[in-house]
């Protein structure tokens, strides 16, 4: 079943009910002002930290009840209604939310009165817009009230929902004409207020929570809006801010009118931070509110930012007969790379925005479906995440965005950190084919008195993992690898405690195939990058410890028909045919598999097969097999969580991919795309009630065959499954991947997937690629010509100054 549908031509999903299995939201802006939005106006903003500086609040433990938002009342006589239908739920005559890339417009109709909203936040300035125009499609003469309302959230998010006995006393605010400025803690230490404001002259204003909404009353029924109908020009002393406008509005027959409401971040320096006692200094704002006053200010500034992803969305797109791929390749799968760039992990409906800051490991495999879109910004994250690794290659697991230094509440002691670091740099090279960042100048735990190149970096991070091998000569796992809920030293027994971070950073048996997997990746990846800077010698030494790790892996991560998932902290098996439960898992299958691991001795093969026949299920393959149904101390957070749910058996939607680039690596097409089908948002819109994220984007988790709802997702949004599925779907299946010494076109895609163009950016120059595929092959190159000339192999040589590559490729 259906909840709306995708509309291609205007890049939108259009949602026509606002009674969605869950909150079906959009994030707004691009750069340091960001805001989350439901198909019914729930959400919030903040300025560049979701805990520190948050500007509106939201109630996080309601999902799918979506508590709090940017919202406009209208009130027609006796009738109370929102265009996004909440707060009031009043049944609309018509809804329609159109989320976009970067906005989102609202439709609601009520007894003749059509309201549109517009929302989105303007790629140059620190604001949300939000325009909304009333049309009186009657034929008499309406007078109706319009009342805005937002909830302040005393900017620290943390703070603003535990320390109620300073926070109700603490909140300040100021009007003027039609501008509401929170200002809570501004006569301290902040230099920063908001204001809400709008571009018509007011009938009215609440700013006190409790004035308008009236005791025991909440915004479903403000008791100003619903009893009153007139504000009271409250202003707050403590207890909630808010920010209410009311406009009366008069509409002939067919007319309309259009208010534009700007909600606004500014700052002042501290010297400056007064216009007379008490008093703040508004000139940010003033400058800031002065661009957005008339529709044509609005309607240039959206097309600005329209402009600006459709030439980002411009950099990689294909044409083929398969609607499905057209549209997440193009639209909607790099949108999310670049939402899951700018927000790590920490602010979505499921992520509160208090807890992770960004992640070392999260951050650098986004980069993998960003770096294409902007790699300058690419490149300052690099900088940012391996300033926070420490001297011996470990790193901080997580940083704050906004002071950029490691989280020293988690530490480190995820092992497979410092190889994400090679993964995220050599995407970006091999993108940019940019080798100064090699020898940037980057601190250790931000130290710039140590400082070393980020080349350095990455041959610290490799010997990291060449220095900390366990009895088998595998790699020590530490605190945990990729999956955060194997804890193979933690040895939690009481309710509280974190799994990730008690118990010893590292103990000196338990193993992971999983690192080892990555280590033959990601060390042939540096390898490169030392061929790519001359260093031979180094060049030899990482292949050399390379070749030493596939070995162990073939001698003691091999259980027969599958890879060993680890060793625990006794030295058994986990994930072998020797285990109870958890006999066999995905991430040492897919990424021993997909490095190339046991691929000439038909091990991948036979790995893969394993996978199939044992993790497969309906709605995707699990991470592992059979579920833990009891909790192991030895094992972790891993069996905490009931059978089919999450790290314990659940569909992880970020490592599917590995197994579809796996099979891409052997050549299974056909493979490849059934299981990039399943978990593919555009694919599983068809079954929204079972599925219940959004349709337009992944979502982190869906429950396995185990669970009580097998199907069921969680966590959209913020996931590295928006970066792996990108890379899966633009690099392996439709095979253009960026080496450093040109593209390579070299797909795998299912035999019936039939021809397909694909235009690609790529350092400076714009592809023109066209598949042909007369035999119905999965895989393989039988010609390819590049500007008329045939080229041997399928790596488009870089020729100097050209700037157009018309590219003829045929398989078969
Ligand atoms: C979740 C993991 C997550 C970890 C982060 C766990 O509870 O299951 O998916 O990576 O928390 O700390
Ligand atoms: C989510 C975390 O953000 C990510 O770092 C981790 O790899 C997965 N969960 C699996 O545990």
């Amino acid at each position: 079943m259906k909840y709306g549908f995708f509309d291609d031509d205007n890049a939108e999903y259009v949602i026509t009910t606002p009674k969605t299995p869950l909150p079906w939201i959009n994030y707004l802006g691009t750069n340091d002002f960001f805001s989350l939005i439901s198909n019914t106006c729930g959400g919030y903003s903040f300025y560049k930290d979701a805990k520190l500086l948050r500007l509106t609040r939201y109630r996080y433990n309601g999902v799918p009840a979506d508590v709090n938002g940017k919202y406009f009342y209208i009130k027609d006589g006796d009738c109370v209604w929102n265009p996004g239908w909440q707060p009031t739920k009043t049944e609309l005559d018509l809804y329609e939310c159109r989320h976009g890339i970067g906005y989102s417009k609202f439709k609601g109709v009520m007894k003749n009165i059509e309201a549109n909203v517009l929302s989105f936040v303007p790629i140059d300035d620190t604001c949300e817009i939000s325009r909304i125009t009333l049309t009186n499609n009657s034929s008499e003469n309406k007078s109706i009230k319009l009342f805005s309302y937002v909830e302040w959230c005393l900017w620290n998010a943390d703070d603003d929902m535990k320390n109620f006995q300073r926070n109700f006393s603490t909140g300040e605010v100021e009007v003027v004409g039609s501008d509401i400025y929170h200002k809570t803690e501004y006569r301290e230490r902040r230099n920063h207020f908001a204001v809400y404001s709008v571009n018509a002259k007011i009938d009215g204003f609440d700013t006190s929570r409790d004035a308008f909404l009236g005791a025991y009353h909440d915004n479903h029924d403000p008791e100003v809006v619903c009893e009153k109908g007139q504000c009271t020009d409250s202003i707050a002393h403590g207890w909630s801010p808010v920010a209410v406008h009311q406009i009366n509005v008069d509409l002939a027959p067919g007319e309309t009118k259009s208010y534009v409401f700007v909600l606004g971040y500014c700052e002042n320096p501290v010297e400056d931070k007064w216009e007379s006692k008490g008093v703040i200094n508004k000139k940010p704002a003033k400058e800031m509110l002065a661009k957005y006053r008339t529709d044509a200010d609005v309607d240039k500034a959206f097309a600005k930012l329209c402009d600006y992803w459709k030439g980002l969305l411009s950099i990689y797109s294909v044409k083929s007969k398969n609607d499905k791929v057209n549209r997440m390749v193009n639209i909607w799968n790099q949108y999310q790379c670049m939402v899951t760039f700018n927000m790590s992990r920490s602010a979505s409906y499921y992520e509160s925005g208090i807890g992770r800051g960004m992640g070392f490991r999260d951050s650098n495999q986004d980069l993998l479906g960003f770096v294409h879109l902007i790699p300058e910004r690419a490149r300052e994250r690099i900088i940012d995440i391996a300033s926070t690794q420490f001297e011996d290659g470990s790193a901080y697991h997580q940083y704050q965005p906004l002071t950029k230094k490691g989280n020293s509440d988690i530490g480190s002691g995820f092992n497979d950190d410092p190889l994400w670091l090679i993964a995220g740099t050599s995407a970006y090279v091999r993108e940019t084919g940019d080798l100064s960042i090699l020898k940037e100048m980057v601190p250790y735990d931000n130290d710039m008195s140590v400082a070393t190149t980020l080349m350095e970096h990455l041959k610290r991070s490799f010997d990291y993992i060449v220095n900390h091998k366990g009895p088998h000569d595998l790699p020590l796992i530490g605190r945990a690898d990729w999956n955060d809920c194997l804890n193979l030293n933690c040895f939690s027994e009481h309710p509280g405690e974190s799994f990730q971070t008690f118990g010893p950073s590292e103990g000196p048996v338990a193993e992971s195939v999983f690192i080892a997997g990555m280590f033959v990746k990601y060390g042939e990846e540096y390898a490169q990058l030392c061929d790519e800077t001359g260093d031979t010698a180094e060049a030899e030494r990482v292949r050399g410890e390379v070749a030493k790790m596939y070995d162990a892996v073939l001698k003691d991560g091999w259980d027969g028909d599958w890879f060993v998932r680890a060793y625990d902290a006794y030295g058994k098996k986990i994930g072998s045919k020797e285990c109870e439960e958890g006999k066999i898992f995905i991430e040492s299958n897919g990424f021993c598999s997909l490095a190339g691991i046991g691929v000439k001795e038909g091990l991948a093969e036979k790995a893969l097969d394993s996978v199939k026949e044992h993790l497969d299920c309906k709605y995707g393959v699990m991470i592992l097999q059979p579920a833990y149904t009891v909790y192991h101390l030895e094992l972790g957070e891993i069996s905490s969580y009931p059978p089919g749910y999450k790290e314990n058996a659940g569909i992880f939607c970020h490592n599917n991919p590995w197994v579809s680039i796996a099979e891409t690596v052997i050549g299974r097409g056909d493979r490849a795309f059934e299981i990039y089908k399943k978990t593919c948002p555009a694919y599983t819109e068809e079954i929204s009630e079972i599925h219940k994220t959004e349709p337009y984007v992944y979502c982190q988790m869906v429950a396995g065959a185990d669970a009580y709802l097998p199907g069921e997702g969680k966590n959209s949004w913020l996931t590295g499954t928006a970066a792996w599925t990108f890379t899966n779907i633009s690099q392996y299946i439709l095979g253009v991947y960026p080496t450093h010494k040109g593209l390579q076109i070299d797909p795998c895609v299912p035999h019936d997937f039939g021809d397909f163009e694909i235009t690609r950016k790529f350092r400076g120059a714009t592809y023109n690629i066209s598949v042909k595929n007369p035999s119905n092959v999965e895989k393989g190159v039988k010609s390819m010509t590049v500007n008329g000339k045939s080229v041997d192999g399928c790596i488009v040589p870089i020729e100097d100054g050209v700037k157009e590559y018309n590219v003829e490729v045929t398989l078969g």
